[in-house]
């Protein structure tokens, strides 16, 4: 504050303003930390604003949620920022894979973009984590991976998680580029939920060849340009765009890669490929990395050469939402 500046007036709310009074910073800080949106005291403080309530559920046609009991939805974050304390390890999310994602991830995704009993695509499904979350969510889902071993793993482990919703989950091998593959999706979508169209893709795919996940020269992590693996990945947005009803949901995890003293922005230039392909941008999400063990103990000297080279050390990815057209 400069020397001469005048206090504040308190100014009494326009009438038609949320009002928000401000939340402790220890309590901010505790919710930050878990990936808690930061409401404020739901009776006393949203005053100005008040919806109306009615006896019937009003839900969109993408979710159930509903907006009527728009307050009882505290776990679903709807700011762009994500500061998630730690990974989801209940039940069958192991993390053994290096390079998943955290499952509250797809939890989020499938809470705010689909109906129980829809069905969710994953295009570069891994260890199955999106599939694991549609059993506990009771959504059915289909993964498509590379990797036979890491077909049939995250099988096991997906069929090891709690069925409540009685909900069919299957994951596929195959290579997403090819639409062949997508062509497999749909015969079985046809066989086993007798439908044509999935209503929600996620896709979090090798962020180029930043790790290693096997030697298939059809593996994306082992493109031998950024070019050539945009290119691919737009294949893949391409080739199933189809299968995706309109309006619905595609939801892109992504991060950036380091390269030869430059960073490379594979979300932007990804991004870029979803918008050629049909879709609209709505939204984008920072989300926290938050470092292992082992990168820890590495930090010190990360922090050194960032210092030297003039760079800073990645802690974030992106989390990019896009509607079909
Ligand atoms: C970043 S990981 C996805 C991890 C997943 N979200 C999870 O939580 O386990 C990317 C996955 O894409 C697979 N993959 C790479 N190229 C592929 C392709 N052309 N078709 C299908 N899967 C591919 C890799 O084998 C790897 O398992």
């Amino acid at each position: 504050m400069s020397p001469k500046q005048i206090p504040k007036k308190k100014v009494s709310p326009k009438k038609d303003n949320l009002i928000y009074s401000p939340v402790s910073s220890t309590e901010r800080m505790v919710k930050e930390q878990l990936g808690i949106y930061i409401y404020p005291d739901k009776e006393k403080e949203v005053s100005a604003l008040e919806v109306k309530k009615s006896e019937n559920p009003k839900v969109s046609k993408f979710n159930d949620i509903d907006l009527n009991k728009w307050k009882e939805y505290e776990d679903i974050i709807t700011d762009s920022l994500w500061l998630i304390g730690g990974r989801d390890r209940s039940g069958m999310h192991t993390a053994t894979l290096h390079g998943n994602f955290i499952p509250q991830i797809p939890h989020q995704a499938i809470l705010r973009y689909t109906k129980k009993e829809e069905i969710v695509l994953d295009l570069f499904s891994g260890s199955g984590t999106t599939l694991i979350e549609c059993r506990r969510l009771g959504r059915h889902g289909v993964g498509i991976e590379l990797i036979p071993n890491l077909v049939k793993k995250s099988q096991e482990l997906i069929d090891k998680e709690a069925n409540p919703y009685d909900i069919i989950t299957k994951v596929i091998k195959g290579n997403s580029c090819l639409p062949e593959t997508i062509q497999n999706v749909r015969s079985l979508l046809q066989e086993k939920y007798n439908r044509d169209k999935v209503q929600l893709i996620i896709m979090h795919p090798p962020y180029h060849d930043i790790i290693k996940f096997s030697d298939y020269p059809e593996d994306l992590c082992n493109t031998p340009t950024t070019e050539e693996f945009l290119e691919k990945f737009s294949m893949v947005v391409h080739n199933s765009f189809e299968l995706l009803e309109k309006n619905r949901f595609l939801v892109l995890v992504i991060g950036d890669k380091y390269s030869k003293g430059e960073w490379i922005p594979l979300s932007f230039y990804t991004m870029q490929k979803v918008l050629e392909n049909g879709y609209k941008l709505k939204s984008i999400v920072i989300k926290n990395i938050s470092g292992n063990r082992a990168k820890r103990n590495v930090e010190h000297f990360w922090r050194r050469r960032a210092l030297g080279g003039g760079f800073y050390i990645f802690k974030h990815e992106y989390i990019m939402f896009f509607q079909k057209k």
